[in-house]
């Protein structure tokens, strides 16, 4: 059944396990999620990007996730609108019938100026005061997504700050957050800490320097009720890279966030974990291989086929890593 993204998350805080949130553009990408939690019986976020939607169109992802919600009528599935850039946005989706929004205030709507703290409270109320009369859940976002090592913006996918960022710009202040929760009524806070969206996250593993889970704790310790939410937290695993180069790829050296910081964080408040990029190149580096190994096929079913595997399994160690398997 479709369900309010705030019920998943008191769950999770209840029982203390993290949901990964997955992002999706078509149709095998929705059927790899709804079998691997099918499979470990986790419940599921699906969210839609503005890229994705521009990709797929509107109607064509409101009905792969409708026939998800169709096909598995036992498992709880939540409709989710990644980074919605504007007010207006927000309320496009919830009249599309989306269960969960995220107003994205952090920057403004050109998703690349950094918006002053009062914008980002008046543009988050004005969403939660729409949604919350419909039973639609509210993720905001506070702090900036970019890279403790270049002090950058995160800038892969197009979304992100402009020119050289601060500290103070770069990791989400604890006192802040608890200011902007409270003004807001907010379900869920997206939170800053090091990490950025896309496969180029981190120049080595990263430290306590580079990926702050200790600021995580800190903003844990004041505000021990609020549903924390971890953006660009794919782990980029070594062997799907090495994949991908095997088999004709060019990807350059890089790391994600290891897996067991994020279950670090799921101690700590962290109840809702996006990740994208993944599953990107867990479906690259099947596709690679397959076409590689076999140059006379041609039939995109014969290719999607290991290619929707590949995105299963990724799903599924999530599932069972952040402790969702057995909670549907
Ligand atoms: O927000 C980042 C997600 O990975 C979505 O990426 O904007 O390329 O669809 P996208
Ligand atoms: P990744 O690029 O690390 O998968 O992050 C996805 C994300 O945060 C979507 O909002
Ligand atoms: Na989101
Ligand atoms: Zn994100």
């Amino acid at each position: 059944a479709l369900v309010s993204m705030r019920q998943l998350l008191d769950h999770a805080a209840e029982h203390g396990y993290g949901i990964p949130a997955f992002n999706v553009n078509n149709l095998e990408q929705v059927q790899a999620i709804m079998e691997a939690a099918s499979e470990t019986d986790s419940p599921v976020i699906m969210q839609a990007s503005a890229g994705a939607r521009k990709y797929a169109g509107e109607a064509f992802l409101r009905h792969l996730i409708e026939a998800a919600v169709e096909s598995y009528p036992n498992i709880p599935v939540v409709m989710h609108q990644d980074h919605g850039q504007s007010p207006e946005i927000c309320k496009g989706a919830i009249e599309l019938g989306f269960s969960s929004v995220m107003m994205d205030g952090s920057l403004l709507p050109d998703g690349k100026t950094i918006a002053d703290f009062e914008y980002n409270v008046e543009v988050t109320r004005k969403v939660v005061d729409m949604a919350h009369k419909l039973g639609v859940t509210v993720e905001g976002e506070l702090g900036c997504l970019g890279s403790l090592e270049t002090m950058q913006g995160d800038k892969e996918d197009g979304h992100g700050a402009d020119g050289v960022l601060t500290l103070d710009q770069l990791l989400t202040d604890p006192e802040q957050a608890a200011e902007f929760v409270t003004r807001t009524q907010l379900d869920a806070l997206a939170i800053a800490i090091g990490t950025s969206h896309g496969a180029y996250k981190f120049t080595r593993k990263p430290t306590g320097d580079i990926l702050s889970i200790e600021r995580v704790k800190e903003i844990h310790r004041r505000l021990p009720n609020t549903h924390l939410v971890m953006h660009g937290s794919s782990s980029v695993p070594q062997e799907l890279l090495a994949e991908i180069r095997q088999f004709g790829g060019d990807m350059k050296e890089t790391y994600g966030v290891p897996v067991e910081e994020i279950q670090e964080a799921i101690k700590y408040g962290v109840r809702k974990v996006n990740i994208d990029t993944d599953i990107r190149l867990a479906m690259t580096a099947a596709i690679r291989r397959f076409l590689f190994e076999n140059p006379e096929k041609f039939d995109p079913r014969e290719y999607l086929k290991p290619a929707r595997e590949a995105a299963k399994k990724v799903c599924v160690a999530r599932y069972q890593q952040f402790g969702a398997a057995g909670q549907a």
